[in-house]
């Protein structure tokens, strides 16, 4: 297809700092394994602010950005004092794998505003944990282009990607 060979693709998916502190992460999990996709890798762990920038990079132009890293970034210090303010936290990346990944993991999250997945795709994850238009608890790569860099970003130990903490969750 015009896509390339989607046999076997991989995409990169992420329970947002959300869906972690909400306690999604079993139920999102037995989703992934209901519908065949395999886990190949797997991480908890949180963004500091360099990562989360670096992580939506193709974002850093838009008004929301500023938003979207303080959400996705965690600092100990912020999340235990300012909890109850921020839903910011550790988070969960996996790289998942099965024919079509891609776009069969973008069609099970549904749209990006979890306020309108609620009512247009009430069946998605986005609806059943996320809130609104930035705090979506979940993340899937777009394109073949994304989940390569986004992939390689947090499991490719490359000098302009993730840096994971020391003490691993
Ligand atoms: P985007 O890549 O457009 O959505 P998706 O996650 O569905 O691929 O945007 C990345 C993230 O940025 C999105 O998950 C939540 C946040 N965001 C906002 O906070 N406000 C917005 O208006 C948009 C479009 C995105
Ligand atoms: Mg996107």
């Amino acid at each position: 297809s015009v896509n390339g060979d989607t046999r076997n693709q991989k995409t990169l998916v992420m329970i947002k700092p959300d869906g972690v502190s909400g306690g999604y992460t079993s139920s999102i999990k037995k989703i992934i394994q209901d519908h065949g996709f395999r886990i190949v890798e797997e991480l908890a762990t949180e963004l500091d602010e360099d990562s989360a920038k670096s992580f939506y990079a193709e974002h850093a132009s838009r008004s929301f950005f500023s938003d979207l890293v303080l959400y996705m970034t965690s600092y100990t210090w912020i999340s235990i004092f300012l909890s109850c303010i921020f839903t910011s936290g550790p988070v969960v990346v996996m790289v998942l794998e099965k024919d079509n990944a891609i776009a069969d993991w973008r069609a099970l999250i549904g749209p990006t505003d979890a306020k309108k997945a609620k009512i247009s795709h009430p069946h998605s994850i986005r609806a059943m944990c996320g809130k609104d238009g930035e705090k979506n608890c979940v993340h899937g790569s777009d394109s073949t282009q994304s989940a390569t860099r986004e992939i390689s970003f947090f499991f490719n130990n490359s000098s302009s990607g993730f840096v994971a903490r020391h003490d691993e969750l």
